[in-house]
């Protein structure tokens, strides 16, 4: 199965690439020096992605569910065996998945729902990101790790405070984290990048809650329908060139 590894230049590992900001990202990253892991649980989702990417990047589709926080270590190791680091100049890893819910206010959290928040926005970003930086320890090439944060880790949203304190945590994680590899050599470089609001399944999911939940749903309602959300695509080509720039110096 891994007889022909992939040998293109840069390598990019991107979590929930099926829809909004990750599957634009992944269209916008695909380019014939590249070779993309994407990762999701829906299959017709991931499938029209590579579709959309086309036949000149090395595009894989990993159907996984990113809550099942055992297997994150495996997921790595077979994406690596099929990796030719020896050929490769630079590996980034995207953590972009996230989830929103639940949207309500403290005191009426389930418990699960509150576990998978915090799995999904913060334990699986911080555990693929110790993963990739002890997996990636003897290459020398670039190694870069973005995660996908959000205004709402330092502004205190209520009927968020799960979302806003999780995206919190990887902020403060990827600070430490960026302050311990820059002692090494041949570290990885580990960045934040916060979109901004935009036009995707999440940000509607805010517009259809109840006031009780969410105290100032009527402003999210009204950023929807101002027209001024940003497109995915507009923001995959920020984070594009965020990248390119980090990956050419
Ligand atoms: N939209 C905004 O306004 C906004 C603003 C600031 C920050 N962000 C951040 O941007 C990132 C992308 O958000 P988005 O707006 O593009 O959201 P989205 O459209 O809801 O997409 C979320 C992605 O995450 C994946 N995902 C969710 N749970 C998963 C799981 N258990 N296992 C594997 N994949 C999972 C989904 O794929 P499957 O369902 O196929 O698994 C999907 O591809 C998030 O980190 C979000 O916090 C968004």
């Amino acid at each position: 199965m891994y007889r022909n590894k992939f040998k293109k230049k840069k390598v990019f590992i991107i979590t929930g690439a099926s829809r909004g900001i990750g599957r634009a990202l992944s269209a916008e990253l695909a380019r014939s020096d590249s070779t993309l892991f994407l990762i999701a649980r829906n299959k017709i989702m991931l499938e029209k992605v590579i579709e959309e990417i086309g036949q000149n990047t090395c595009a894989k589709s990993i159907l996984f569910d990113l809550r099942k926080t055992k297997q994150l270590e495996k997921i790595v190791e077979d994406i690596f065996m099929q990796v030719d680091f020896k050929e490769i100049e630079s590996i980034t890893l995207i953590n972009n998945a996230g989830i929103i819910s639940p949207i309500t206010l403290a005191g009426g959290f389930k418990l699960e729902d509150a576990v998978d928040n915090l799995k999904v926005n913060c334990i699986v970003p911080i555990i693929l990101s110790d993963i990739f930086i002890r997996k990636t320890k003897d290459f020398k090439g670039k190694k870069i790790i973005l995660n996908i944060s959000s205004d709402a880790a330092k502004t205190p949203k209520e009927g968020l405070s799960l979302y806003c304190s999780s995206k919190s945590a990887v902020e403060m994680f990827s600070q430490c984290v960026s302050r311990e590899q820059s002692r090494y050599k041949y570290g990885v470089t580990i960045y934040t990048f916060s979109p901004g609001a935009v036009d995707t399944h999440m940000f509607s999911e805010l517009t259809k809650k109840a006031k009780e939940d969410l105290p100032n749903v009527d402003s999210y309602v009204l950023l929807s329908n101002s027209g001024s959300l940003k497109h995915p695509r507009k923001v995959a080509k920020e984070i594009n060139r965020f990248i390119r720039e980090k990956l050419d110096t």
